[in-house]
């Protein structure tokens, strides 16, 4: 555990212990996450390559032996009270990604009960790091342990992911909480989004001479619930015309896309398809240890976000464009799309440097200023307090 884990490890349990007069039962941690490679193909059916981040959500809490739930913020300093019988699908705010994540867990028929909560995240939020999956998978695993739920691993994540769609109303695919629940450290996720088979695949970066930048381009998310969405009916319109269950299942490209006759169409498939491909790829050079060799697959993956996937904004593809041309191996755009953040595959120590060449580059053109950090493949959730 690093040092600065164990501060706010002791925070988030004196501020529990402060606000409602007894000492939390545990403190339970899930990170944040980014996806290597392999956007938008999660809900595809297809393959995904996350990895957490040490950057993550902390819970701590404890069972109250009735239906009460009382939910505290200590980043924002408010706390709401709720009963269970009374959590009902729809409510907003960051509560419901606490309350979405126990209600999930009674519909499907588990005996979670009351609970008193105190989080703390410093995963970034809005910044397409899964800060809404780092605080359910959270809430989750202290659920798991304070009541002795059976669940496995994935379908802890699958529960938060019901959440989320249920109950937060995001279409959103298994990528986040998938990522967040079964990571483990220095190793990256290879998971099949139909038989939820899934593989940790080595990431030696330091020994590799290598490291990863992520870098927070700032951009206001706008209408991306809308574009996520459209997007998601897209790809599903397409699987539809072109005859086959989910896109995954497009084996023959070409012969798919005669099938269309619409140009939209056309490009969101093409996106998915070979998404999927560099996919498998990545996680082939990467079990080889060819890592450094992953790197034109990253830039492929963005260009195809940028011109068949339509995803990307002018704030992204600078910092893409400026991360390599100050010497990154390769970059792409991380997450659901729409701003947020780039990886920057970058030779060990060169991170910031690519960093200061992007904020220099965003100056310029008058962007908001970005922010940055070297990524170090976590653990997913579990108990830390
Ligand atoms: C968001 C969603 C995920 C996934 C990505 C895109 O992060 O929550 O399910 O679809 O976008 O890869």
């Amino acid at each position: 555990m690093t040092s600065s884990l164990d501060a706010r490890v002791a925070a988030v349990a004196a501020a529990f212990a402060e606000r409602f007069g007894y000492r939390p039962t545990g403190v339970w941690r899930a990170p944040g996450r980014v996806n290597l490679i392999g956007e938008h193909t999660d809900y595809n059916d297809g393959f995904v390559l996350p990895f957490a981040l040490e950057q993550s959500a902390l819970v701590a809490a404890a069972p109250r032996g009735d239906q009460g739930v009382r939910i505290s913020s200590l980043d924002l300093g408010e706390t709401h009270e709720l009963s269970l019988d009374e959590i009902v699908p729809g409510s907003g705010g960051w509560q419901a990604y606490l309350a979405g994540t126990l209600w999930a867990l009674r519909e499907a028929g588990h005996p979670a009960g009351g609970l008193d909560l105190v989080l703390s995240s410093d995963v970034p939020v809005g910044a397409g790091l899964s800060s809404s999956a780092a605080i359910e998978c959270a809430v989750m695993a202290a659920a798991v342990d304070l009541f002795d739920l059976d669940l496995s691993r994935l379908d802890r994540a699958r529960l938060c992911q019901r959440a989320e769609n249920a109950y937060v109303g995001a279409p959103t695919g298994l990528l986040d909480q998938a990522a967040s629940t079964l990571c483990t450290a220095g190793h990256a996720l290879f998971l099949d989004c139909r038989s939820f088979d899934s593989r940790q695949v080595p990431l030696p970066l330091g020994e590799a001479g290598l490291e990863i930048l992520v870098l927070d381009t700032h951009t206001p998310h706008t209408h991306v619930d809308g574009e996520y969405a459209a997007r998601r009916g897209a790809c599903e319109e397409a699987a539809r015309r072109i005859g086959v269950p989910a896109l995954r299942d497009v084996v023959d490209l070409p012969a798919a896309l005669a099938l269309l006759d619409d140009e939209l169409l056309r490009r969101r498939v093409r996106h998915v398809v070979t998404e999927d491909a560099r996919v498998l790829e990545t996680v082939q050079l990467a079990s080889d240890g060819r890592l450094e060799q992953i790197a034109p697959l990253l830039d492929a993956s963005h260009a195809s976000m940028r011109d068949d996937f339509e995803i990307t904004v002018e704030t992204v593809d600078t910092a893409v464009e400026t991360a390599r041309a100050a010497g990154a191996l390769g970059a792409r755009m991380t997450g659901g799309g729409f701003g947020g953040c780039i990886i920057a595959l970058c030779r060990q120590g060169a991170g910031d440097g690519v960093g200061t060449a992007v904020a220099e580059e965003f100056a310029r053109r008058g962007f908001n200023a970005p922010t940055w950090f070297v990524a170090h493949p976590a653990d997913g959730a579990g108990r830390v307090g």
